[in-house]
């Protein structure tokens, strides 16, 4: 027999979740006519609103199938640049957005772009766990700095000031992030940007979850003055306009990279999806961003629900979450072994949530992340499961 091609070495420092064991384990479950609960998906449970879903319907019956630019339609761009003066009054040059496959694409851009083999980049642990595979991918090196409750699980300045080596090129956060649900604040943002440029460095924001705040705007650190022009901005029509399967997003990038990113978007994606381009100019209408908020509210409902029932089961919230739909839940009072615990309550209560160790190192074994992906009535059902499983022990 001819010898198999062996896999690449990175292949060896890309793990798949652990999360998704659990999520075979509820679709057997369910196929033996088990209720299971979801709540253990990054994605929100709102379809893309009709209105937007025409769009793209329109945009293939008039043929709009050929590739675009391969950095995007440029009305897509002039309409994401309009969104950022409505929403934050930032004026954006609209030649600075480059449209992606999801934030995906933007990430392995940005990362491609500014990341040498070798060359390290500060994180928070815990965080979005595909950003250390982009940079796997490069050889490059996630250098995840332990974060709590203190500087509500984001990085903070003066962690950049003390874990910054030799080798670190630049910080990377998320606000909101992924799965704390935590922000940074503008004048926070601008600290740590501060700590970046005095290094030389790039700094990296995930707002994927922006416009998914509750009693609050998140801050878009476009709003900072970009004196050494390292800032890139991630995005994405996936959560807040309710198109993840469209896969669509941008990255705002200072204006002396947009030629190198537009030299490897022509290379690695052609194009963004054009059909959905179409679609997300309609995202932007006044009856979508009307349909948005009203799942914003709902959305906010569903975090308070949670926030007020959980605590009582000692399911803790070490600090509020303002954003995103995700509770990063301590457990240490229940278990010391957050898969082992997901894996019973799936078994035993139908309710998928997802282990910390999906999310990084720190205190991983004493945390699970909940989703507010469902609505009221089965948020109800799984907090009543949790509680009777919790009083019988944990197990
Ligand atoms: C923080 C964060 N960034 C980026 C992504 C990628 O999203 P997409 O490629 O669907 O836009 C996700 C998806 O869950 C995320 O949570």
């Amino acid at each position: 027999m001819a010898a198999l091609a062996p896999l690449a070495k990175r292949l060896n420092q890309i793990k798949s979740f652990h999360v998704m064991a659990l999520l075979d384990r509820a679709k057997q479950l369910e196929s033996q006519g088990r209720d299971v609960i979801h709540l253990e998906v990054g994605e929100p449970d709102f379809p893309s609103p009709d209105n937007v879903v025409q769009a793209g319907i329109r945009a293939m019956n008039a043929g709009q199938m050929r590739y675009t630019a391969p950095t995007g339609l440029p009305e897509l761009k002039r309409a994401i640049a309009d969104f950022y003066q409505a929403r934050y009054g930032v004026a954006l040059d609209w030649h600075r957005v480059v449209v992606t496959p999801g934030a995906s694409g933007a990430i392995s851009l940005v990362t491609a772009l500014l990341f040498n083999p070798g060359d390290g980049v500060l994180l928070a642990d815990p965080g979005y766990p595909c950003n250390d595979n982009f940079l796997h991918l490069l050889g490059a090196q996630p250098q995840r700095v332990a974060t709590g409750p203190e500087s509500h699980y984001q990085l903070t300045a003066a962690q950049v000031r003390q874990h910054w080596r030799d080798n670190t090129r630049g910080a990377w956060v998320a606000s909101p992030s992924n799965p704390t649900g935590t922000l940074l604040s503008l004048t926070e943002l601008g600290a740590i940007q501060a700590e970046v440029d005095a290094r030389g460095g790039a700094l990296l924001v995930d707002e994927i979850y922006h416009g998914l705040t509750y009693g609050l705007e998140a801050e878009t650190a476009l709003a900072l003055p970009d004196l050494n022009d390292s800032l890139f901005v991630i995005n994405s029509f996936s959560k807040y306009f309710n198109m993840t399967g469209w896969r669509l997003g941008w990255l705002v990038a200072p204006e002396r990279y947009i030629e190198p990113l537009d030299r490897m978007a022509q290379n690695f994606f052609l194009a963004p999806p054009t059909v959905a381009q179409h679609a997300a100019l309609e995202a932007f209408s006044p009856q979508s961003i009307a349909i948005y908020e009203q799942r914003r509210e709902i959305l906010h409902q569903r975090r308070d629900f949670l926030v007020r029932e959980l605590p009582a089961l000692g399911i803790r919230l070490r600090c509020v979450p303002q954003g995103a739909f995700y509770l990063y839940c301590d457990v240490s009072a229940i278990t010391n072994d957050s898969f082992a615990f997901c894996g019973q309550v799936l078994e035993q209560t139908g309710v998928a949530i997802t282990p910390g160790i999906d999310f990084g190192d720190h205190e991983a074994n004493h945390h699970v992340r909940i989703a507010y992906t469902a609505d009221l009535v089965r948020l109800a059902q799984a907090v009543a499961r949790l509680r009777d499983f919790i009083a019988r022990g944990g197990a």
